[in-house]
């Protein structure tokens, strides 16, 4: 059965051909897809707020043409002292096709796959984003034209799309990634990989905690400072006041350089409104393609 939990563990063949495939039916006018999905039905669970997997998950199930269930969190039984992760994996397997889970904890997660005899999608844990970093890979392939030598910066907290952006670049793909990020970040980082037994290590990239190290890129990406659902805190305010993506960084890294962030953004904090809504920035095809990526990913898990 194929679950889409990490990035990591999955083959860059695999990785390769999810991206041509959506880079293909994106562009085609053909109706191959239609009824791929005929009398299947995705859950959608949701334990955080969600604009872009909410509704590009539903789209691209329709569009295939299957049909979609969302829960919110406090419309299941399932939590602390309700019904466990154990009887609503067997509940769910009961009635739906695949489930895509946007999980407190990637625990649950990991959990809700082991049990489930239908597949698990991973749609944002607080350990990783998969199906995001999937959708920026695609923007990149078109954008760039592939991904041989690209460089990849990462500015700021290494947050879920950033652990998810670590395992693309332990798939050999050609890109090059660096990071730019502080110490306590980087600690931060070991102790999740600890505790989730994931551990795509960072020896295929460069992790920097010095700004002065910037220079050309292909592609700048960045993320809110805050885990969503929380509030940013004052110390990671002042950690972090020099990594905001701003004009004068984006001089550094080049005219060609395209400017990335996954959304919801906080303009004015992890980006400035000139960059994010500037030129460079290509937010829109990015989330655009959130819709195009999950119905390659509804195809191979189903
Ligand atoms: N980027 C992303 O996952 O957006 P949503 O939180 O709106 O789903």
């Amino acid at each position: 059965m194929n679950n889409f939990l990490s990035i990591y563990n999955l083959d860059h063949n695999l990785i390769q051909s999810f991206i041509k495939s959506a880079a293909e039916t994106k562009n085609s006018k053909s109706d191959d897809d239609l009824n791929f999905a005929n009398g299947k039905i995705l859950a959608s669970i949701f334990e955080k707020p969600s604009t872009r997997t909410r509704l590009s998950f539903d789209v691209a199930m329709r569009k295939l043409g299957g049909q979609c269930i969302i829960i919110d969190q406090n419309e299941l039984h399932l939590g602390n002292n309700k019904e466990s992760i154990t009887d609503t994996a067997k509940t769910l397997s009961q009635y739906v096709d695949i489930v895509m889970y946007r999980s407190q904890s990637h625990e649950s997660l990991q959990k809700l796959a082991s049990f489930s005899k239908v597949p698990i999608i991973n749609g944002l844990s607080d350990f990783s984003h998969p199906c995001q970093a999937m959708a920026d890979l695609l923007t990149i392939y078109e954008k760039k034209s592939g991904f041989e030598g690209i460089k990849v910066n990462w500015i700021g907290p290494i947050t879920n799309v950033a652990r998810s952006w670590i395992e693309i670049a332990n798939l050999n793909l050609g890109i090059k990634l660096k990071i730019f990020s502080n110490d306590y970040s980087i600690s931060e980082y070991h102790k999740k990989c600890e505790i989730y037994k994931i551990k795509p290590d960072l020896d295929n990239m460069e992790v920097h905690n010095n700004l002065k190290k910037l220079d050309s890129a292909d592609v700048v990406i960045t993320d809110t400072w805050e885990s969503m659902g929380e509030t940013v805190n004052e110390k990671i305010i002042k950690n972090f006041s020099s990594y905001t993506v701003n004009q004068e960084m984006m001089r550094i890294f080049g005219d060609e350089c395209i400017f990335m962030h996954c959304l919801p953004a906080n303009r004015g904090q992890e980006v400035t409104p000139e960059v994010i809504d500037g030129p460079q920035s290509v937010i829109w095809d990015e989330a655009q393609n959130r819709l195009h990526i999950q119905k390659e990913i509804i195809k191979w898990c189903l």
